[in-house]
């Protein structure tokens, strides 16, 4: 596991967008995980300012976010699927066609998502971390080979996105669909963005603690190439 430490949540984005960059760079049809929260919207936007300063196309870029939330409306202003076209897809060249974000609430909905992530290889996967450890919607105690499913959301998750709910605990979904562990640990690299002091117990955990579902992010301690880019708060709990 690559550990970058920047000073804040700005040369963070800075740092994983030349990696992003990399990778976007390196075939027209790259194949993006791609994730949604606070985290990664500098990054998002580091990709599309350098789209309209340098003409980095997506043109052929085929993208599938880890999850969704389960009972809003795709056009909800707080689904995901709102949120990347809010922070990327509408202000880039891709085609809409090339975008998946997952969408359901059963064991069908998730299979086919999984199926269609079957046709390809993820070449990076972006991911944020939730307080808990999470990654994608894989709360504590998610098994490590879990496959795309229907997750129910911890009391401390529905209370960290509370905050895009008019901070109403009971307007937030209570279930999610989400890519599971074993989706994605397939993925060829993996990119994670992580900043501030809230995260910082969770970073610990998934660098320095044992591997364990009880702390999900510490699963890719076992994946042969990560980068996880963070700020100092988010650093601040590490020994060395
Ligand atoms: C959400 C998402 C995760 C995300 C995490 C952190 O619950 N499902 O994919 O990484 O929480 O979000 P944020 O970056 O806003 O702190």
């Amino acid at each position: 596991m690559k550990l970058i430490v920047c000073k804040d949540y700005d040369e963070m984005s800075a740092k994983a967008f030349e990696v992003m960059k990399e990778v976007v760079t390196s075939k027209p049809d790259v194949v993006l995980g791609l994730a949604t929260g606070s985290s990664p919207v500098g990054l998002y936007q580091c990709m599309v300012k350098d789209h309209e300063d340098n003409g980095t196309s997506y043109k052929n870029v085929r993208t599938y976010n880890l999850d969704e939330y389960v009972g809003i409306d795709r056009n909800d202003p707080q689904s995901y699927y709102t949120f990347m076209k809010e922070n990327l897809f509408d202000h880039v060249d891709i085609d809409p066609a090339n975008t998946h974000v997952p969408y359901g609430n059963c064991k069908e909905d998730c299979e086919a998502y999984e199926k269609e992530l079957d046709k390809v290889s993820i070449d990076l996967q972006l991911l944020g971390i939730g307080r808990n450890g999470h990654i994608g919607f894989n709360e504590p105690g998610t098994p490590f080979e879990e496959l795309t499913h229907i997750v129910d959301l911890t009391p401390s998750t529905i209370e960290a996105n509370a905050r895009f709910f008019d901070n109403d605990m009971n307007k937030v979904p209570k279930q999610a669909i989400s890519m599971g562990i074993g989706t994605i640990m397939k993925s060829k690299k993996i990119l994670m963005v992580v900043s501030g002091t809230d995260k910082a117990e969770a970073v610990k955990g998934m660098v320095e603690g044992p591997v364990t579902t009880d702390m999900p992010a510490s699963v890719l301690q076992n994946h042969p190439d990560v980068t996880v880019v963070v700020d100092e708060a988010a650093a601040s709990l590490l020994s060395k």
